[in-house]
């Protein structure tokens, strides 16, 4: 077989940042079209600048059977009207790809839901790790005042299958009230 030269990263844990990625997806607000409940909120944040959302660093691994996609997400504090900032989420093309998640910094949530109807709200903060099994859609809710930063790891050719995600959403949405978190 055609053999892969092993591989070390840095990450400065306190910071939480990768340091040498190679690769780095960005979204800003404009990518968020259809997501949040109120949707004037949106349109008027992306008439204020369009700010960035949320961005996934990586050291690139070939994405196929066998190998493990590994590296960080930082998604920006802040909401849309009440709704907390939130990552678009997704199910994995392969849906019984699993995939682990350790958070690094700040505070949020993992929102899961299955095509069923499932949803599961799992808390995260430094040192906290979630566990994404196999058919669970995966979206990450940054309900601090600071960057939410995890770690990611899930197979290599586990694909992402943004579905009904667009349209449906989730059946559970994170407001902020005041200083309190609901989640609805
Ligand atoms: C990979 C994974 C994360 C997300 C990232 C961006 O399977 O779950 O790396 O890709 O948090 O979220 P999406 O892809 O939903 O925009
Ligand atoms: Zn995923």
């Amino acid at each position: 077989q055609l053999l892969m030269e092993p591989f070390g990263a840095d990450i400065d844990l306190a910071e939480a940042v990768l340091k040498d990625y190679n690769a780095h997806l960005v979204r800003k607000a404009s990518s968020m079209k259809g997501h949040y409940a109120d949707a004037d909120a949106l349109e008027k944040l992306i008439q204020q600048g369009d700010p960035l959302h949320y961005e996934v660093f990586e050291k690139a691994v070939p994405q196929e059977t066998g190998h493990l996609q590994f590296g960080l997400s930082k998604l920006q504090p802040g909401t849309v009207g009440e709704e907390f900032f939130m990552t678009k989420g997704h199910y994995h093309e392969i849906p019984e790809a699993a995939e682990v998640y350790l958070c690094l910094r700040g505070k949020g949530y993992m929102l899961m839901k299955t095509t069923e109807g499932e949803c599961r709200a799992e808390y995260m903060e430094r040192g906290r790790v979630v566990y994404v099994p196999p058919y669970w859609a995966h979206r990450s809710v940054n309900v601090g005042d600071e960057p939410l930063i995890t770690f990611y790891v899930y197979p290599g050719d586990a694909g992402h299958n943004y579905g009904d995600i667009e349209e449906e959403g989730f059946p559970k949405r994170i407001y902020k009230r005041g200083d309190k978190v609901e989640i609805l």
